[in-house]
């Protein structure tokens, strides 16, 4: 079971388009100082995968979303990159390699909510691990309303080509 279907799916770069530069060299100093090569668990459109590949990094992704997998092929493929990418749910991976990098940015972990479930994907995710690999989980911390983190700002309105208008905001210190 995904959310990331249909309109979720078509709209989400919309959204969540990557113009942070941070967010990219945090990942990409990990995964240069960790053994080849990485795996981004619910790698969705690869927002974040495609610039690591485009930096000559070899990053790996997995997705239980054709949808979401279907932009990353297309987005991929549109710069002529050839990331290898697998529909998987993180609970029931099974995957050949082993990897020195696993990661999953953004809200993915969370989506995992029923605790059983997350307990058989941390096992799943430990076994793909090379001995002394790191497996990194970003979580949101519910305190994220607050002040200290930041405003929020209107961005300029996104008109889809058919004509949708997204109105986005989002949260930024400055
Ligand atoms: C918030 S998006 C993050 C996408 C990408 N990592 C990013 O930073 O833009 C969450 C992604 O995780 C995927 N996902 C959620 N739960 C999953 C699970 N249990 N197994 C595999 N993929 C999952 C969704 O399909 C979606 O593409």
């Amino acid at each position: 079971m995904t959310f990331y279907t249909n309109l979720a799916a078509q709209y989400y770069d919309a959204f969540f388009e990557c113009t942070d530069e941070q967010e990219l060299n945090f990942w990409a100093q990990h995964i240069a100082s960790s053994a080849s090569p990485a795996l981004e668990l619910g790698v969705g459109t690869g927002r974040i995968l495609l610039p690591l590949v485009e930096r000559g990094l070899t990053v790996e992704g997995v997705d239980c979303s054709a949808t979401m997998l279907a932009q990353c092929r297309a987005k991929a493929a549109a710069r002529n990159l050839h990331p290898h990418l697998y529909e998987q749910y993180i609970e029931q991976l099974q995957l050949e390699k082993q990897y020195g990098f696993i990661f999953s940015p953004l809200g993915t972990w969370q989506q995992i909510a029923d605790r059983a479930a997350a307990q058989q994907a941390l096992t799943r995710c430990c076994e793909r691990l090379l001995p002394g690999g790191t497996l990194m989980l970003y979580t949101f911390l519910p305190w994220y309303n607050a002040p200290e983190f930041g405003q929020w700002h209107v961005l300029p309105e996104v008109t889809t080509a058919d004509g949708i208008v997204l109105h986005v905001e989002k949260k930024r210190n400055s």
